[in-house]
């Protein structure tokens, strides 16, 4: 890469650009369902506790060592020491192996926006009226021999479309036009949504805080189960909040040292986490409406993942009659900003790197990228059809590498991190970044004290949960 390194226009484009990149498909499909089924308040407090914490902690870190190195992770561990440059090397596989399955859910939102479109504009339903098939439709799109491959295809063009064009005139610009329009719409539809009658039961049962998540059934509290709940949104933390993916790092190393880190993570937090809370508002009141009016088991409907998206949603829209159309064609077009902006950020991580490792154009390396993705990604898009014979560990391809990423790399990256900054360097190395310019850091014995010993150990027991999940050990997950 020739000449000084990009950077963003000021604060509040790179808190809006960190911002875009967190709010994703986790917001809108995990953190709901994941308050309504553990605790509702309960989990909503325990997260909230963990976003300004550890959340804060790991951001904070992965930004300074952006910002100091001037470096995407690929290169940024190895150049404060050479020994560690393996975290890097590891913090960039991260991303290329979650763009391509990431993208592959963009192309399958991009299909039910067209769907919708079509049903708001020529009244053409593909689900039938009640969209009693809703659950057929999803099965046949992603197992289709083509359609998932080549509506993924399109999410990546759009995304090396924005790539492309650079820091401040893609990436920028584009959140400036999707960002807006997303918080809009998600407002929108969430005073939407809680002014319909018989929606109030569905706010009560998100919002009060239940202890049934850290009870034995006859009523008695049980540690194990909290702990099994503030695991489950450490989780959540991590993957809402883009970290340990080498996004932070690269958005990082494009910020002015004039911008406080400090407050700018305080700023990416609050919306991030304003994004989730108003998601569970838009979507749990109404899932619950449709359960008892089905009589749907409400746990039943309020399943995890793309089932809650693209099978049972379609239902509850369809209850709205000539109206739901309209709901649908705004949920996702919601959906598909949330998602776009996130892929971008992945994709900027690992072209990034690449233009830092290799010193290649923007231009060429994007295009490099793009076709690795491509490649990649044929193999979640064909995984529930063609290619569903073949199972990585039990699992369909993309089901591992969503598995191996989120619970296995992710954790263990952050873990190195955090030894390497607690333990190898000193926090001091943060702590002076974040200070550059006159800059304030208020928390720093805080800081040091999380980075050196409660982060790590958080993080072990998330590691050690999750693998104890896979393998189907009985243990900590939730
Ligand atoms: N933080 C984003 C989200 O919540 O969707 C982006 C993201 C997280 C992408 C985790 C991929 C992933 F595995």
């Amino acid at each position: 890469m020739s000449g000084k390194r990009a950077s963003w226009s000021g604060s509040l484009a790179f808190v809006l650009a960190a911002a875009a990149s967190a709010i994703g498909l986790g917001n809108l499909w995990r953190f709901p369902y994941l308050a309504a089924q553990y605790g509702g308040g309960m989990f909503i407090a325990i997260y909230l506790a963990l976003v300004v914490t550890l959340g804060f902690t790991l951001m904070v870190t992965e930004i300074a060592v952006g910002r100091k190195t001037q470096q995407s992770p690929l290169t940024a561990y190895a150049l404060i020491q050479r020994r560690w440059g393996f975290v890097g090397l590891l913090g960039t596989l991260i991303p290329l192996f979650i763009t391509p399955y990431y993208c592959v859910i963009g192309g399958w939102v991009l299909y039910y926006l067209k769907a919708y479109a079509c049903m708001a504009f020529t009244g053409v339903n593909i689900m039938g009226e009640a969209a009693a098939n809703s659950g057929e439709v999803f099965g046949a799109l992603i197992s289709a021999p083509f359609a998932p491959f080549g509506y993924g295809m399109l999410f990546i063009l759009a995304c090396a479309a924005v790539i492309v064009l650079g820091v401040k005139n893609g990436i920028e610009k584009s959140n400036l036009v999707m960002m807006p329009i997303l918080f809009l719409m998600a407002l929108g539809l969430a005073v939407y949504v809680v002014t319909i009658p018989g929606t109030f039961d569905g706010i009560k049962y998100y919002l009060i805080p239940n202890l049934d998540c850290v009870s034995t059934p006859d009523g008695r509290f049980s540690l194990a189960l909290l702990a099994k709940t503030v695991l489950g949104a450490t989780g959540q933390m991590f993957y809402s909040l883009s970290l340990a993916m080498g996004i932070m790092i690269t958005y990082g190393s494009y910020m002015k040292k004039t911008d406080s880190i400090e407050r700018c993570v305080r700023r990416i937090e609050v919306f991030d986490t304003l994004i989730a809370f108003i998601a569970g508002l838009m979507i749990i009141p109404v899932v619950y409406l449709f359960a008892v009016k089905t009589g749907t088991p409400v746990k039943e409907a309020m399943n995890a993942g793309p089932g809650l998206m693209f099978v049972t949603l379609p239902k509850v829209f369809a209850m709205f009659g000539a109206a739901g159309a309209w709901i649908g064609l705004a949920f996702f077009l919601l959906v598909l900003f949330a998602a776009a902006t996130s892929a971008i950020s992945l994709y900027e991580a690992c072209v990034s790197s690449l233009c830092d490792f290799l010193k290649l154009e923007r231009k060429t390396a994007t295009t490099f990228m793009a076709t690795l993705i491509m490649f990649l990604s044929s193999f979640s898009a064909l995984g529930y059809g063609a290619w569903g014979h073949i199972k990585l560990f039990g699992m369909q391809f993309l089901d591992f590498f969503d598995f191996f990423t989120n619970s296995v790399m992710m954790p263990i990256v952050a873990i190195a991190t955090c030894v390497f900054i607690g333990w190898f360097t000193g926090p001091r190395l943060v702590i002076e970044e974040c200070e550059a310019e006159g800059a304030k850091f208020r928390v720093k014995r805080f800081y040091s004290f999380m980075v050196k010993y409660l982060a790590p150990l958080l993080l072990t027991a998330l590691l050690v949960s999750e693998v104890c999940r896979a393998l189907g050990i009985k243990g900590w997950s939730i």
